[in-house]
């Protein structure tokens, strides 16, 4: 017995659990991939692509580094994002960052000694820039959060200014970039404001300085649910004689 015998065993009590069901399983794997989305994310051990958007294998083409950040000069990234568009022809690229990420954390520390914190340069550049605005925030664990959300829209719009991207606009494939934030704490993805889909719509974005005077408000799918049913709530006629009581406030209001 070797030390990582146990992973093995597991191994093969995952592929018989696969094929106890559907025999065919490892057979239709073996003849293609045709994943629908591209997941650019941290390395993070907990953000797992296919576990947290609930997908088999084969339905997401994954990249991930430490801090999912988008290095121009990474033809490791490179060679992902040409290979996802031009042969897997996916048309979703989805950013998607975590909150209370470590290698966020290390670049708003002062710790500046190993390899990492040249890999962390463009966040620690960002945060030196407004260091100011985002140290005014008191609680470190919300300031953290914050530069989490803020990475993320930075890498959505380097992302869009790599040629890949802009040619592939340019030929009219309907390319969509998303920003997304996970949340370790409660298992929920947020996304970031609106996919961009465009050159248009990338040379309309807020400059990610802006962003961080006025940052987005990150939305999960239960926000919006409830946001829904509350403005279905509002919109409710009261019939003739209908005995209402005051204002509830159940309009959700703005955001906050
Ligand atoms: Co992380």
């Amino acid at each position: 017995m070797t030390p990582l015998d146990e992973l093995f065993d597991r191994n093969v009590a995952w592929a018989q659990a696969k094929t106890r069901d559907d025999p065919d399983y490892f057979r239709r794997m073996a003849e293609n991939q045709r994943p629908q989305y591209l997941w650019i994310g941290c390395s993070d051990s907990r953000v797992t692509a296919n576990d947290v958007l609930g997908l088999e294998p084969g339905q997401v083409f994954v990249h991930r580094n430490i801090a999912n950040i988008v290095h121009t000069s990474d033809m490791n990234i490179l060679a992902v994002l040409e290979f996802a568009i031009q042969h897997l022809e996916i048309r979703h690229i989805i950013v998607c960052g975590h909150y209370s990420c470590g290698g966020i954390e290390r670049a708003l520390s002062e710790e500046k000694s190993a390899l990492v914190d040249h890999w962390l340069q463009p966040i620690v550049m960002l945060y030196r820039k407004h260091r100011a605005l985002l140290d005014a925030i008191p609680d470190p664990r919300t300031r953290l959060d914050r530069m989490c959300e803020i990475n993320i829209e930075l890498q959505v719009r380097r992302l869009a200014a790599t040629p890949i991207v802009e040619q592939a606009w340019l030929r009219g494939v309907p390319l969509a970039i998303h920003g997304w934030i996970y949340g370790v704490h409660d298992g929920l993805i947020r996304a970031l404001g609106a996919p961009v889909t465009s050159l248009a719509e990338r040379d309309s974005l807020a400059t990610i300085d802006a962003r961080i005077v006025n940052p987005v408000e990150p939305e999960s799918m239960l926000r919006r649910h409830a946001i829904e049913a509350f403005a279905d709530l509002t919109s409710f006629e009261p019939q003739e004689g209908f005995d209402c009581c005051p204002d509830h406030g159940l309009n959700p209001g703005p955001a906050s």
